[in-house]
């Protein structure tokens, strides 16, 4: 049985009727930019977040520039934030000249360890910047009580937390800001790139409106800020619009799916996945730890299951990152989490039966070691 690690054609296939109707309505409109359904996708996931403020932009790592640049992280300023991320996160802190500091995760939950953020806070801190990863939450009580004694703003990665929520609350409400990524293979995907910033207050809003669009004012041609062009396409927007519809069910299947692997993988020899107590989990990733990932990548690959690894190398061994960081063993849990995550097919149009087969696969591999 073959069983891919996406399967991107199959949300075409199940909206193809909408979502050709949309796009030829935006190309016959004329208006392919910042029209009717850009406006649209950002009412609605304004309301799905509960959030004051929904900008839509061009892609994910640009929400978490534009938000840094709204929320006044400058050069010599610090963010703390993790290396067991996509490149992004810290690519972005760098971009606006401030330093990332970098603090370990915990295992199993893969999220910053909040235990250690406080011996990390120095006079330069100006913020933390959990990263929501593989669908779940940070512990945002801890981290917003750290910021509160400690006058620091918080901005939250939720690239990959579309959907995810904590004590009912979903992403975007515990920060100043959240940055969320559209890009294809995200629950919830545009047809290329986009990203959108969430945020309650109205000034951090307003300036990233401007910086999305060359900072300029209320008048056109008239500047107040240092700006980009990062507008959301209309396309995209009109795609997303249409995906949005299905999100919550998609997300469900997929927990249908992670439960199912939690179930029968439980005695499978695998380090399964921990949900934080409160988090309701979008299951981006559905992610196991194993001290021979390598070969259970090969043996999977062989019986047709296609598996991720996310992600092989810490940020702080790439070469534009290594200054920011300490080298080899200065972030245990980081460094053996690369070696040994590795993550299994969990995706909206994955069939139970395939999610089954994985199963099987990963059972016969752990037996397999045992009896050799
Ligand atoms: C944790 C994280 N942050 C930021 C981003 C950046 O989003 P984009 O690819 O839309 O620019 C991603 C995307 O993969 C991500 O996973």
């Amino acid at each position: 049985m073959r069983v891919p690690f996406y399967d991107i054609k199959a949300q075409y296939d199940e909206l193809s009727g909408p979502m050709d109707a949309a796009v030829h309505e935006v190309l016959a409109s004329g208006q392919y930019s910042m029209g009717a359904y850009h406006r649209k996708f950002e009412e609605d996931m304004a309301a799905l977040h509960q959030v004051n403020h929904a900008i839509a932009v061009n892609s994910g790592t640009d929400a978490l520039r534009i938000a840094m640049d709204a929320l006044g992280i400058r050069a010599g300023d610090e963010v703390i934030t993790t290396a067991f991320t996509f490149v992004a996160s810290a690519e972005t802190i760098v971009q606006t000249g401030a330093r990332p500091v970098f603090v370990d995760i915990e295992l199993d939950t893969y999220q910053i360890d909040t235990n250690l953020i406080e011996a990390a806070i120095t006079p330069r801190t100006k913020a933390i910047m959990p990263i929501h990863l593989f669908g779940q939450m940070a512990d945002m009580g801890a981290i917003g009580d750290i910021a509160e004694r400690h006058g620091l703003i918080v901005i939250e990665d939720a690239a990959q937390a579309v959907g995810a929520r904590q004590n009912g609350k979903p992403a975007g409400n515990f920060g100043s800001a959240a940055g969320l990524s559209f890009y294809v293979t995200k629950n919830l995907g545009a047809a290329g790139d986009g990203g959108m910033i969430l945020t309650n207050d109205d000034e951090v809003a307003e300036r990233s409106r401007s910086i999305r669009v060359h900072g300029m004012g209320r008048q056109r041609y008239y500047y107040d800020h240092l700006g980009y062009t990062s507008r959301m396409h209309e396309i995209q927007a009109s795609v997303l619009h249409v995906k949005l519809g299905r999100l919550s069910e998609w997300n469900e299947h997929r927990r249908e799916i992670a439960e199912l692997y939690l179930r029968d993988l439980r005695d499978a020899g695998v380090a399964l996945p921990i949900t934080l107590a409160g988090n309701t989990n979008a299951w981006h990733q559905f992610t196991i730890g194993v001290d021979r990932r390598d070969e259970l990548q090969a043996f999977l690959k062989e019986r047709g299951v296609d598996s991720m690894i996310y992600y092989p190398v810490p940020l702080h061994f790439h070469e534009p990152y290594a200054t920011y960081g300490s080298g080899e063993g200065s972030l245990p849990v980081t460094e053996r989490a690369c070696r040994e995550v590795v993550s299994l097919p969990c995706h909206q149009h994955l069939s139970l039966e395939a999610a089954a087969h994985v199963v099987v696969c990963v059972r016969e591999f752990s037996k397999s070691r045992i009896t050799v």
